[in-house]
């Protein structure tokens, strides 16, 4: 084994430099970051989740949400996923700052959520959505999460529950029972509820105007607008906008002194 030190060595630049890249590079880029003070909008982005929100957290993850939804909101191109109302922004690296651990997730059999909450506000909605999501869509492959539920039998002539799910008939348990919400689901439901990032702020890039096309040039070209256009400013701004405050300066000065 004559070769076995530069091995080793090889083998521990690979690990170094990777380790590198993977660890020291994004710690040292995003590691400091803090709580951003909005002082205009009176708040702390993120925004603090309530103790009911974060068991909540805790829920979303044993469940596996994560496996089908993401909580991402990618821009390529020209923002698909701001195109399908999934957020008005892309999402940076501090809209998880109170994310222990951030629920990125990869594979979209979903609708992404990291703006769930600001599209849906109704809590039985998504209560209904948790029990059995073709309630809403028909068809739906969302796994149901019916053990989130309590089955209660009524005795005879007991109103239901006002927290019981308003179920259509063919969804509906058998008379003289009800379904309610455990603690976990709407725990659950309080941190979907929870999962807004549309606050704009100076790192992120605010969604860009669609791109022009070639219609728009076509019509500029065609009023012949650019060959005025170009030749006004470059004539005017010379001799005309130079001159005025370079003696305008001198004269504002002297008369403002004496
Ligand atoms: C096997 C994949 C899968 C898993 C696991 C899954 N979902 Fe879904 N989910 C879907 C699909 C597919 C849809 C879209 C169809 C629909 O709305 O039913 C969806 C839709 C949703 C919606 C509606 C989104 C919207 O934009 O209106 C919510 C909310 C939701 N899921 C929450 C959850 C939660 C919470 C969990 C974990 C308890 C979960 N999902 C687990 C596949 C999944």
């Amino acid at each position: 084994m004559r070769h076995g030190p530069f091995i080793f060595l090889g083998i521990l630049c690979a690990v170094l430099a990777s380790w590198l890249g993977a660890v020291v590079a994004p710690q040292l880029q995003f590691g400091d970051q803090a709580l951003l003070k909005l002082d205009d909008l009176g708040i702390e982005y993120p925004l603090a989740r309530n103790g009911e929100a974060k068991q909540g957290a805790e829920i979303y993850r044993a469940e596996g949400c994560n496996y089908c939804h993401t909580q991402q909101v990618r821009s390529r191109g020209e923002g698909a996923d701001i195109a399908r109302g999934w957020g008005k922004r892309r999402t940076v690296s501090r809209d998880y700052l109170r994310d222990l651990p951030p629920m990125l997730g990869q594979m979209r059999f979903g609708p992404d959520l990291a703006n769930l909450g600001e599209r849906q506000t109704n809590a039985t909605r998504l209560l209904m959505k948790l029990y059995n999501a073709r309630i809403e869509m028909p068809g739906s492959t969302m796994p149901r999460f019916p053990y989130l539920f309590e089955a209660r039998k009524l005795r005879y002539g007991q109103a239901p529950s006002t927290n019981a799910l308003p179920l259509p008939a063919i969804f509906a348990p058998p008379a003289g029972t009800e379904i309610v919400p455990t603690t976990a689901a709407l725990q659950l439901v309080a941190y979907l509820q929870s999962l807004k990032s549309e606050t704009l702020f100076y790192e992120v890039f605010p969604p860009q105007p669609p791109k022009k096309t070639n219609q728009v040039a076509v019509a500029v070209g065609g009023t012949n607008a650019i060959p005025t256009t170009n030749a006004l400013p470059a004539t005017n701004t010379a001799p005309a906008t130079n001159t005025p405050p370079a003696t305008n300066a001198p004269a504002t000065n002297a008369s403002a002194s004496p």
